[in-house]
């Protein structure tokens, strides 16, 4: 039989709604399943998840439904482990920072939740600091893993566009108050003092799926919003929510490309998917979502003309799209950018989606910030 090369990973913050199940158990269990992580020189890897939390009931219980040993609520001790050899964090993001700045402390390398930190600099310091202790790096982008944006990715890296004239999204649904209906999301993401807001949440994954789809954004103006004002938490407490949680913004990309992009836990969908891009382009379009991409060609291009006294008639706009086929199969978003880090650390491969890059859209979500503030646009 092949070797198994056995890695330790501190997983942190496996309590929590992302920690649990897309990293434990659709990710780490799930490469466990499927017979670990396979090398190009034969073997492979195989994670060995120690988990770490601050309530030692929870962890003792996912434990003990997963089949697993090593968990604990000292992190010090965690990380003083030999055989741990990877810092994972799903904590709260005001967390983050002193927890990675432990790890590579500890000479760990680093895998992390978006955002990085809660400021560019201090994202900038973290990327620093892991390069001089040469610690691989990596921060969670998902997005770019999802079936209707690997389609995307396909048609521009095909040709199909022409030239790309814009790029338009839809993010977002509605989130309960909390007061009749639970709230879907944790409440932190509603104070601004516990590192909330949609803007921290969501233009760290605009920057990276603009990056690597259209191009480096070069601007942003953003008017943000916090429509409700008062929720219930998660023991039944009303609080004040102060943060952002909608964004309207406007991204200039180089290249000339203009990206509009609105964010919402206050939208009722009336979409396909949760999100939703529609980009336009000289030879043709898409409208790319979570799991679906549909396209219309210039040559399938109907010719609307302007006449409300007319009501439409035949076949309605949606149905002049056709949709983009698989043709392949589609993994988990999380799992597949953990296999990517997992081979990066014990086998050198490249992986781009660093700290640096996790920085850069740590500083497009201080900028849309910065854009709301002032009411201006930002250059960055
Ligand atoms: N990649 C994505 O699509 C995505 C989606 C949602 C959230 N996230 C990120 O994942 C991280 C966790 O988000 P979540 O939705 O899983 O949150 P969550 O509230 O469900 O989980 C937070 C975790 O942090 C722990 N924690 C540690 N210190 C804490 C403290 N002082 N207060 C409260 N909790 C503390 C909790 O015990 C829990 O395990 C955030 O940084 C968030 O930005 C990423």
């Amino acid at each position: 039989m092949a070797a198994r090369r056995s890695i330790g990973i501190v997983v942190n913050g496996v309590t929590g709604r992302m920690g649990y199940r897309q990293h434990l158990v659709r990710s780490l269990l799930a490469i466990r399943e499927q017979g670990g992580v396979p090398l190009a020189g034969g073997g492979h890897i195989w994670p060995e998840p120690i988990l770490v939390g601050r309530d030692p009931d929870k962890l003792a219980a996912i434990a003990a439904q997963h089949g697993l040993t090593e968990w604990t609520t000292d992190l010090d001790a965690a990380l003083a482990r030999p055989d741990a050899e990877i810092y994972f964090d799903s904590q709260v993001t005001s967390q983050r920072e002193k927890a990675i700045r432990q790890a590579i402390a500890a000479g760990k390398h680093v895998y992390t939740e978006k955002p990085l930190a809660e400021s560019s600099a201090a994202s900038i310091e973290l990327a620093e600091l892991a390069e001089s202790a040469g610690v691989r790096n990596g921060v969670v982008q998902d997005k770019l893993f999802l079936p209707g944006l690997r389609k995307l990715k396909r048609l521009i890296d095909g040709g199909f566009f022409g030239q790309i004239l814009s790029v338009r999204g839809e993010f977002g649904y509605w989130v309960f108050e909390g007061d009749w209906q639970v709230a879907q999301r944790p409440s932190w993401n509603y104070r601004l003092a516990d590192g909330g807001g949609i803007v921290m949440d969501m233009f760290p994954h605009w920057n990276y799926v603009l990056e690597e789809l259209f191009g480096n954004v070069r601007t942003v103006q953003a008017t943000t919003a916090t429509h409700i004002t008062e929720r219930v938490d998660e023991r039944g407490e009303t609080y004040t929510a102060d943060a952002d949680d909608a964004a309207y913004a406007i991204f200039e990309l180089e290249g000339g490309i203009v990206a509009q992009l609105n964010s919402s836990w206050t939208v009722r969908v009336n979409r396909d998917e949760l999100v939703e891009f529609q980009v336009d382009g000289t030879h043709g379009s898409a409208v790319a979502g979570l799991r679906g991409c549909k396209i219309q060609h210039r040559a399938t291009t109907p010719k609307p003309v302007w006449n409300p006294d007319l009501p439409l008639t035949g076949k309605s706009f949606r149905d002049e799209w056709t949709e983009v086929p698989d043709n392949e199969e589609f993994d988990n978003g999380f799992k597949v950018q953990w296999e990517a880090f997992l081979r990066h650390v014990v086998a050198g491969e490249t992986f781009h989606w660093d700290f640096r890059s996790g920085a850069r859209g740590v500083r497009l979500a201080e900028a849309g910030l910065q854009s709301a503030r002032e009411g201006k646009r930002i250059e960055l």
